[in-house]
């Protein structure tokens, strides 16, 4: 059974790319279910930083195939760009080695507008979506009225009358608004031009996987977002448009749940955030200063795909305890351990104290949430540089005791840890 499926257990950003990098050196196939460029991935490798958005982040290990899924919107002519400029940077990107899915869905120029418009319309209530389009293209996905990937194999005219039409009536939503409009022409030559350089990718991903499967071969999903942005699981409204939990994997790969060995779910070891929405650990002041680091590094805490900077708290165990639950995750991972490196001590919240009561997994509300006072266990902090560690038995015993009290109060096994951003600055404990 050969299928792992990665996920982010909090609101994105956990360092999944790095960790499907690190798991593709033994898979056949990485392939991504959900979101679309609203996501980034980074993946340091000798020295190297790639910034992924749209291609999967096993697309650097050259004997690995690389999915797109049909739960995923893809921006055509932001992919041809990012395929073009991992190109020009050596990376080989042919049809064997990234296959699209022929259904998964297009984000035109009409759904970035809409992002824009309906955040702007929402004034201080809005999401802090990454503007790229995501919410109204699974909205049209949903309403049965959007155009798909396989959509770009059909004849050229048909592909634009759709494309033109759809841009024409969001031009009357648009200037009903006061903003704004597009020019259907411009974008549609611009489409035309990317549906040509991506066509011979497209095919029925599902059909594929599932030959591949059968055959043997092994397959890393790799999450996008996290687990507390999903639709049906995050903090509602303050989420994305898509099912980035286990389940969505299946639906966004259309894979069969008995192929699946392990769950893996990714958790940063501190909390970060980014855009609206309940965060009942968030700090700051200094300490959350020295999370999210000055931006003077590439994996400092400001957004992969916005540059904004992201909220960082303490790492919350009540919404990990969730996660575990939506997921079911067989094995957990943290990452970023050497960032807590040098704090005297270092707090765990284990439950919410809401009203006087207390609260072991996260409430429905926002308006609950938003009045929930983390109580906190205080755990000692260590000081030297762990960012050298390769084993477990190497990490002083205050990080040992942190990630093992994480692994307890989660009931689920942590056994690896990453120390540095690059490919091998990884701890296994299996390896101690
Ligand atoms: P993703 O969206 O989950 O793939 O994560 P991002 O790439 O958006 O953000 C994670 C950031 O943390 C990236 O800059 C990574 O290079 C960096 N990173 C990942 N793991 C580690 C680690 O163990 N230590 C440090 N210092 N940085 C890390
Ligand atoms: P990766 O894959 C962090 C957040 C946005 C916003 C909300 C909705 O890199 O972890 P959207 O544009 O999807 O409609 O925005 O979701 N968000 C992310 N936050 N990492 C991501 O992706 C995110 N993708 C979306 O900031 O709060
Ligand atoms: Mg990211």
């Amino acid at each position: 059974m050969p299928i792992t499926i990665l996920i982010g257990a909090q609101w994105g950003d956990e360092g999944k790319g790095r960790v499907v990098d690190w798991l593709a050196g033994s898979a056949d196939i990485v392939a991504r279910y959900a979101g679309g460029d609203n996501a980034g991935h980074t993946v340091a490798l000798n020295g190297k930083v790639y910034k992924l958005h749209l291609v999967p982040s096993g697309i650097l290990h050259s004997r690995v195939v690389s999915i797109m899924g049909n739960g995923m919107v893809i921006n055509p002519v932001n992919l041809a760009r990012e395929m073009q400029s991992l190109r020009a940077i050596g990376v080989d990107i042919t049809p064997e080695r990234l296959v699209i899915s022929s259904r998964a869905h297009i984000i035109t120029p009409a759904h970035i507008a809409l992002d824009s418009a309906k955040e702007a319309a929402l004034g201080d209530d809005k999401i802090g979506t990454t503007l790229r389009g995501i919410g109204p293209a699974y909205l049209d996905k949903t309403g049965r009225a959007g155009i798909r990937t396989g959509d770009m194999l059909l004849d050229v005219e048909e592909f634009t009358e759709r494309l033109v039409s759809a841009i024409e009536s969001t031009n009357q939503v648009l200037s009903q608004q006061g903003r704004e409009t597009l020019d259907p022409q411009a974008a549609a030559q611009s489409y035309l031009d990317a549906a040509a350089a991506l066509r011979p990718y497209i095919k029925d991903t599902s059909v594929y996987l599932h030959q591949a499967l059968r055959a043997g071969k092994s397959v890393v999903c790799e999450g996008a977002q996290g687990t507390l942005l999903d639709i049906d699981h995050g903090s509602y409204p303050f989420v994305t448009s898509s099912s980035p939990t286990a389940g969505g994997a299946l639906t966004g790969l259309g894979v069969g749940p008995l192929f699946v060995e392990k769950v893996l779910g990714v958790a940063k070891a501190f909390s970060t955030r980014v855009g609206g929405g309940p965060m009942p650990t968030e700090l700051e002041g200094e300490i959350a200063q020295r999370l999210r680091g000055s931006g003077a590094n590439f994996w400092d805490e400001f957004g992969t795909t916005t540059g904004r900077p992201r909220r960082c708290g303490w790492l919350d165990v009540v919404m990990l305890r969730y996660a575990v639950s939506v997921n079911g995750f067989s094995e957990m991972m943290l990452t970023k351990l050497d960032i807590l490196s040098g704090l005297d001590e270092l707090k765990l919240a284990v439950a919410y104290e809401i009203d006087g009561q207390q609260y072991e997994y996260p409430p429905v509300t926002n308006e609950l949430l938003q009045r929930a006072k983390p109580v906190y266990e205080t755990l000692p902090g260590w000081r030297d540089d762990i960012s050298g560690c390769r084993e477990f038995a190497q990490l002083p015993l205050a990080a040992r005791r942190y990630v093992d009290r994480v692994a307890a109060l989660c009931d689920v096994p942590i056994n690896s840890v990453s120390v540095g951003p690059e490919r091998d600055q990884l701890v296994e404990k299996s390896a101690s």
